[in-house]
């Protein structure tokens, strides 16, 4: 019987992707992430919709980052690199440090000191990454990053590296394969835009070479606090209480805008409070726990519904970006009205518990 082990994107999607027979391929096994249907939030809004939730949170090291990671790290140590750097506002440092372990060789990570999630920089740690925290924030980060690889002998795996957006593009084409066809919509969380370029590539890759026959309109939300996209502009003091998309200088400007222009989306922006409320609410009515920046996408998208920006009958797909585990502080902070009782360790303590608490 033929193996059908999997082993990673990289080589499931090979005829789509720069390596060679004999590369050496550095995988976790990310990638073929659930794509869930949402059952109970368009109850809840009314509308007659179909919702997915590609939930990237559940790749190795806990988002999409992983798929950009393989395909970049796979062609440092292919090109003969010893060392990779990145700033990060978390993931993309957690996916370099554990890529790296997994390569045998070093990652150093920039990262804004105080304003990353704990999971993230506990993955940093454990993973046996150079952790640099900067008294500055991401775009600070990223520019050092740029000065020093002209002079050291570092690969840069921020998303600037193409083989990262080669890797990420991967995520469209299981999209495609699993709905039969492209979605109508796809909503992304936007900081430096390097996704929905990346998903955009994947799904007119599939619609050229005639596996899909249509692309979505991409749609691209960002933090209030830190949205230069709705700016027009670049923004120097972003902030955001989604850290993880807490970026003022997006490093694929561009082509985000000829994502927005080509697939005729559109770039929107939400509150903290809009945020936070969709991450509780989507894990409370569906049983899935996001990250806060990755609830921009779903929280943008019931929004555009309940207008009818995004009519009825349509077929929506909203990554979420990163597991709800790599910021357990703001999930903790945020839950003051959660049910939890300490009680005796009676057995009627127990019992009066359920008796006041059932629904
Ligand atoms: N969602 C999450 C959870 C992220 O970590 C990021 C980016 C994004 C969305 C935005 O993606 O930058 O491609 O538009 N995180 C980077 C990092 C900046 O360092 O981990 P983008």
């Amino acid at each position: 019987m033929p193996s059908k082990r999997y082993t990673g994107l990289i080589d499931n999607y090979r005829d789509y992707l720069p390596v060679h027979d004999d590369t050496r391929l550095i995988s976790l096994g990310e990638g073929k992430t659930p794509l869930i249907r949402l059952n109970n939030i368009p109850r809840l809004i009314g509308k007659d919709v179909d919702i997915y939730v590609k939930y990237e949170g559940l790749n190795p090291t806990g988002s999409f980052k992983d798929r950009g990671m393989t395909m970049a790290v796979t062609k440092a140590v292919e090109e003969g690199s010893k060392a990779i750097i990145c700033a990060s506002t978390g993931n993309t440092s957690a996916a370099a440090a554990a890529y790296a372990a997994r390569a045998g060789i070093t990652a150093f990570v920039l990262i804004p000191e105080g304003k990353i999630a704990m999971g993230k920089l506990a993955q940093a740690m454990m993973y046996g990454a150079v952790t640099l925290q900067i008294r500055g924030n991401f775009d600070e980060g990223m520019q050092l990053v740029k000065d020093v690889a002209q002079e050291a002998p570092v690969t840069i795996v921020n998303s600037i590296n193409p083989y990262r957006l080669q890797g990420q593009k991967t995520a469209a084409f299981e999209i495609v394969e699993e709905l039969g066809a492209a979605p109508d919509y796809h909503c992304l969380p936007v900081g430096n835009a390097g996704n929905i370029t990346a998903h955009w590539m994947g799904y007119t890759e599939f619609q050229k070479a005639g596996i899909a026959n249509s692309a979505p309109k991409m749609v691209g939300y960002q933090a209030a606090g830190a949205a230069p996209f709705l700016r027009g502009a670049m923004v120097d003091n972003p902030e955001t209480v989604a850290t993880a998309i807490r970026i003022g200088h997006p490093q694929s400007w561009d082509k985000a805008w000829n994502v927005q222009k080509e697939s005729g989306g559109w770039f929107d922006e939400l509150t903290d409070d809009e945020i936070l409320q969709t991450q509780r609410m989507l894990a409370q009515s569906e049983g899935v726990f996001c990250e806060p920046a990755s609830a921009a996408s779903l929280g943008g998208a019931i929004r555009d519904v309940k207008s009818g920006k995004i009519p009825e009958g349509s077929k929506i797909v909203c990554t979420l970006t990163g597991n709800g585990l790599k910021d357990p502080d703001t999930a903790i902070s945020q839950c003051q009205n959660a049910v939890m009782e300490t009680i005796d360790a009676k057995l009627v303590s127990v019992k009066e518990s359920i008796l006041r608490n059932m629904q």
